[in-house]
């Protein structure tokens, strides 16, 4: 059992259809020396990419539970969960693009539902560009539904779909 920002649970351990049988993900809290490899993807998958400060802030924020996903030593995929009282939101979500495709960010997402289930949510919450239609896909799949635009919200530009799920 691991015990991280007040909560003690068991590690998680991600198997998928799309998975091959030798690979296995689990999921753990994020830590400072993950910053380096998250970092990677993130720069790799955004065109407006979150900074090493923005990591750091969600380790140590007391509201915020970030967690990443490992196959042997390598970080495949990460989530940023902030979750304040009934309403939890998702920050950040991002793959490794040699892991897509293989149910790591679906696995994230349910830990990170389960973890504000935990911790008394209700409701999670978050916000998509138009354009992200692999986004979109996943956030429907996993039982996300569209409740308002935000318009221009992107560099001035492009509107932001605001989903969430009742947990
Ligand atoms: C979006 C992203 C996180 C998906 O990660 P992933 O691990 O490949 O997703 P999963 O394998 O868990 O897919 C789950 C479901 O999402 C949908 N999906 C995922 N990638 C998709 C794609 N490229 N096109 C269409 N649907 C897609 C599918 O419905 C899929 O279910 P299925 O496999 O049963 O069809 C990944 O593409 C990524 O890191 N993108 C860049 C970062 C980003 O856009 N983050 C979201 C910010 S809001």
């Amino acid at each position: 059992m691991t015990a991280e920002k007040g909560l003690h649970y068991p590690p998680f351990c991600i198997i998928s259809r799309n998975m091959p049988d030798s690979e296995k993900h689990d999921i753990r809290p994020m830590r400072l020396e993950d910053i380096e490899q998250i970092l990677r993807i993130e720069q790799a998958s955004f065109s407006f990419p979150w900074r090493m400060e923005h990591f750091i802030h969600e380790i140590g924020a007391p509201y915020s539970f970030p967690f990443v996903s490992v196959a042997d030593d390598s970080i495949s995929g990460y989530i940023c969960l902030k979750s304040i009282f009934e309403t939890a939101e998702i920050l950040d979500i991002a793959v490794a693009r040699e892991f897509r495709n293989r149910g790591v960010a679906r696995s994230l997402l349910l830990h990170a539902e389960e973890r504000s289930r935990l911790l008394g949510a209700e409701r999670v919450q978050l916000e998509v560009r138009v354009s992200n239609k692999a986004a979109v896909a996943l956030y429907e799949k996993s039982g996300f539904i569209r409740t308002g635009i935000r318009k221009r919200y992107y560099e001035g530009v492009e509107d932001a779909i605001l989903m969430e799920k009742a947990l």
